[in-house]
């Protein structure tokens, strides 16, 4: 018996060496027996020679997995017929169509990785994407290779009464050794990474979907039988999701049945394998008592994003994986405009601006920055990333904003049906939006070529005697890795004008007869410098550029605090009058920072303390938009905008910004606090999401006053509250205030929720994000509490995640403390998943934007873990490129 154990060294893919497959498949049928330490996998394949293949051998993909045998049309192989590697087998000789029997152990229980087939608790189960087939049977692990999968689950029925799989239920049966089987076939071909199976005793939660064209479809969710009273939340969302993609992409769901499972144990969010989505069990239950309007916010968006893929990227899915961004872009485009018509659409549009700012653009200036579609990998799971997914949604979010939503929904029909059942390109992708829309968008698809985040260089020159503005739009994109010149990009800038007393201007350019009909219009950028002239303008204009971020650009725009202040009372854009708050704060906060470095007396503007006062006491404004614009930016945002990140220098200002602001706005804050503080039953919806939103902003000021009386109003309300969202936002504040009442806080919490791995991760991230100096001592002792595993990815990510990436003054500890916690965790945790291990390392991501001592100090533990022995090819790749850069 041959085992073939990890794969080769680390070696590099290339999008132009992509080939076809050489044999294709037409139908698989698998047999699992399964069971915990030994699981034995039959699988017959059906294969034919591609005719669009070059003609080479049959080669499969397989790793960590024992053969039994293999049988070519019945006849078994001996070993001289066909040849292994640690990672491929090869039969050198096959007829032009013929079928393949291969029988493979895998040993679930000792899968850390969580990759192929794993154990979760009690629970078996698969994850698939983008790799992990190869890990259950030898088979061509590569997307464009698509068949109809029969499969049949066998297991003891004690231990597992419940056996899942794609598609439809077909038999079932007893056996007489106390087993059980059940039988399913998905009659939709589909790629290896949407292969699934789930085994355990869960509980089900169904319900029903009635389908545009009247078609019955069962829902059903599984989960923990503890969690039984977590899955309305979910089941609700799913049946949103349902209908909105009927509604607004035209999208009907084609099977009997849709199953969600909810697993302790798993490296991403969810997955969206067909029929049976698999979930990690955060991103799915959800009850007012144990989970935040956050968390009810992200199981709404996921729940919408997996079931969103049925269309794009199950029944239309991606040639290779170059092309992720085709469905993880696309998908992610589709959540975000389901969430922002079930709750807020300008709150969702600054939520995603923000998180694209914050996470993307450093991605994009550092080290590991590569292109939507980018052209080599070493280890695919390291581009499942923000330029991947957010980025990506931005790249089809414009192609929408160019062809307007008619002609967007054009392009989306003509691409689903055009390639039903195929495995394409994101050229394929814009060439029927293209072709829907009589478009060349050559130049546009750099955005899917070109790496780094284009700089907009906006400057308005007014005439008053021609009564002309000329506004220049000018571009330039900073050299990434690889790529050190760039071409222009197509960008769409949408904008405004504005009088002195806050009314649109009209939009005549000196090349039209009449104004547009309309507050905003979009200019196309499409060189290097242009300029738009724009006439009739009796008064000098206030320019509002780029509203609803039309495009994912930095803009470079010189405008004074009363400009900024204006605008972020009169813009007709809500998102860019949050955005030019935020551009004030900024402007005035980095001001600070240089006072602070130089010993100076802090000087905080008035103008902007004037400005959040009206904010603050305008009734008229959304309470959650409110909440947004008195929100700091983050530290982390605040270092990306210096040459040299201060993380000191930026704490101390923001701590004595907030300050300043509350004790300024201290009665402002005290009434709303209390008109926002009723008593009502928790729903999840938009607006009782934004009354919290604001009253726990409110909570967060008054405490920043150091006033005793505040924390007993805090305290009061953890005491009262009937819901998590309450009670973590007064925790939280509780937290970062030293003393004997946030010992008690934190070990009351405990007490009352230990039994509950949702919210014992939060209490875990509460003490890894405090301000408090023994942050890092504290985090090092829980990783030995009994509530935490560095199995367990939620639990990893909960503390030691959220320590290196949110608690920057810690991490970035002048002594390197943090850098070393951080490099030996990972090394760690590489030998047990690497995946997890490899995403850690992005806390190091921006270690050439700090001092020479700090860098010196990343380099040393960057290069410890470089130097390690038997390093995974998830970490092999990102140190690599960061000990490159
Ligand atoms: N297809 C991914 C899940 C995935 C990613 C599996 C990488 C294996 C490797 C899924 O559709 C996804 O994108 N999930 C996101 C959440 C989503 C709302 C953006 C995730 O898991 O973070
Ligand atoms: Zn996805």
């Amino acid at each position: 018996m041959n085992i073939a154990e990890a794969p080769a060294q680390p070696q590099i893919t290339r999008l132009d060496d992509y080939r076809a497959p050489d044999y294709l498949i037409d139908t698989v049928s698998l047999e699992f027996e399964l069971d915990a330490s030994e699981t034995r996998v039959t699988s017959k394949l059906k294969m034919r020679r591609n005719p669009e293949g070059q003609g080479g051998p049959c080669i499969l993909n397989g790793e960590y997995l024992t053969l039994v045998s293999i049988a070519l049309d019945g006849k078994t192989l001996t070993g001289n017929e066909y040849q292994r590697t640690t990672d491929t087998l090869l039969l050198p000789q096959v007829p032009a169509s013929f079928e393949l029997e291969i029988v493979t152990l895998i040993h679930p229980d000792q899968n850390t990785a969580l990759e192929g087939l794993y154990h979760s608790g009690a629970i078996l189960c698969t994850q698939c994407e983008a790799e992990g087939f190869r890990r259950i049977t030898y088979y061509p692990d590569r997307p464009d290779v698509m068949a109809v999968f029969t499969v049949t689950l066998i297991a003891d029925a004690k231990k597992w009464p419940m056996l899942l799989a794609n598609g439809n239920r077909q038999a079932s049966g007893e056996m007489e050794d106390g087993r059980h089987w059940v039988r399913w076939h998905d009659p939709h071909p589909k790629p290896s990474y949407l292969f699934a199976l789930v085994a355990g005793d869960l509980y089900c939660q169904q319900d029903q979907f009635t389908t545009m064209s009247g078609r019955q479809v069962l829902l059903e969710i599984y989960v923990d039988p503890e969690n039984h009273n977590k899955c309305d939340h979910a089941l609700n969302s799913l049946k949103q999701a349902m209908r909105w993609d009927e509604d607004v992409y035209g999208r009907e769901y084609d099977l009997d049945v849709f199953m969600i499972v909810a697993v302790n144990d798993f490296n991403m969010g969810a997955m969206e394998n067909k029929g049976l989505n698999i979930f990690n069990a955060a991103c799915v239950l959800a009850s007012p008592e144990t989970a935040t309007d956050a968390d009810f916010y992200t199981i709404q968006s996921i729940v919408g994003h997996e079931y969103f893929h049925n269309w794009s990227g199950n029944r239309v899915t991606c040639r290779d994986w170059f092309q992720l961004s085709l469905k993880e872009g696309f998908t992610v485009l589709r959540d975000q405009q389901f969430s922002a018509d079930m709750n807020s659409a300008a709150v969702q549009r600054i939520d995603d601006v923000d998180q694209l700012r914050s996470m993307q653009f450093a991605e994009d200036a550092g080290p590991m920055a590569h292109p939507v579609r980018p052209d080599s990998y070493i280890e695919i799971s390291n581009f499942y990333t923000v330029t991947i997914y957010e980025k990506g949604a931005e790249v089809v979010g414009m192609l929408k904003t160019l062809t307007g939503p008619e002609g967007f929904r054009k392009g989306t029909d003509l691409y689903f049906s055009r390639h039903d059942g195929q495995a394409v390109t994101t050229d394929d992708f814009v060439k029927a939006i293209e072709d829907a829309n009589q478009l060349d968008l050559t130049q546009f698809k750099r955005w899917y070529t070109q790496a780094g985040t284009p700089v907009l260089i906006v400057e308005a020159h007014y005439d008053a005697d021609k009564q002309v503005l000329e506004l220049t739009l000018r571009q330039s994109c900073p050299a990434t890795p690889g790529q050190p010149e760039k071409q222009p990009f197509v960008i769409p800038v949408a904008m405004g004008l504005l009088s002195s007393s806050g009314a649109s201007l009209p939009l005549q350019l000196d090349t039209e007869t009449s104004a547009v009909d309309a507050e905003t219009r979009v200019l196309t950028l499409t060189e290097q410098s242009q300029t738009f002239r724009f006439i009739h303008l009796t008064e000098e204009p206030v320019v509002s550029v780029l509203r609803g971020f039309s495009a994912p650009v930095k803009v470079k725009f010189e405008r004074d605090n009363e400009t900024l202040a204006f605008l972020m009372a009169h813009d007709r854009d809500s998102f860019n009058r949050w955005d030019a708050g935020q551009q004030l704060l900024i402007q005035i906060m980095l001001r600070m920072v240089e006072q602070y470095q130089s010993d100076k007396t802090l000087d905080l503007p008035e103008i902007l303390l004037d400005r959040l006062q009206h904010v603050l006491d305008d009734q008229s404004i959304d309470p959650a938009l409110v909440a947004r614009m008195l929100s700091l930016p983050s530290e982390n945002y605040l270092a990306a905008q210096m040459t040299i990140a201060d993380v000191d220098a930026i704490h101390a200002v923001r701590k004595y910004v907030k300050q300043q602001i509350a004790q300024r706005l201290k009665a402002g804050f005290n009434t709303r606090y209390q008109a926002l503080n009723q008593a009502q039953v928790y729903e999840f919806n938009a607006s009782q999401m934004a009354q919290r939103s604001l009253k726990n902003v409110c909570l967060g000021y008054l405490m920043a006053t150091g006033d005793p009386m505040q924390t007993q109003r805090c305290l009061k309300q953890m005491k009262q509250a009937d819901n998590m969202t309450d009670l973590l936002a007064g925790l939280r504040l509780m937290v970062d205030q030293p003393g004997p009442e946030r010992e008690h806080a934190l070990r009351a919490f405990y007490e009352q929720w230990q039994h509950d791995r949702q919210v014992v991760d939060k209490w875990l991230t509460v003490q890894a994000v405090s301000d408090l100096p023994d942050a890092l001592f504290r985090v090092k002792a829980l990783l030995k509490h009994p509530a935490f595993s560095m199995k367990n990815p939620n639990n990893v990510r909960a503390l030691i995640g959220q320590f290196c990436r949110n608690n920057p003054v810690h991490f970035h500890a002048k002594d390197g403390s943090g850098y070393r916690f951080l490099a030996e965790q990972i090394l760690l945790l590489d030998k047990l998943n690497p995946q997890v291990a490899a995403r850690q390392l992005g806390a190091f991501n921006s270690w050439r934007r700090y001092d020479a001592e700090r860098q010196a100090l990343m380099k040393k533990s960057l290069s410890d873990i470089a130097g390690a022995q038997d390093l995974s090819a998830d970490v092999y790749e990102i140190v690599n490129k960061y000990l490159a850069d």
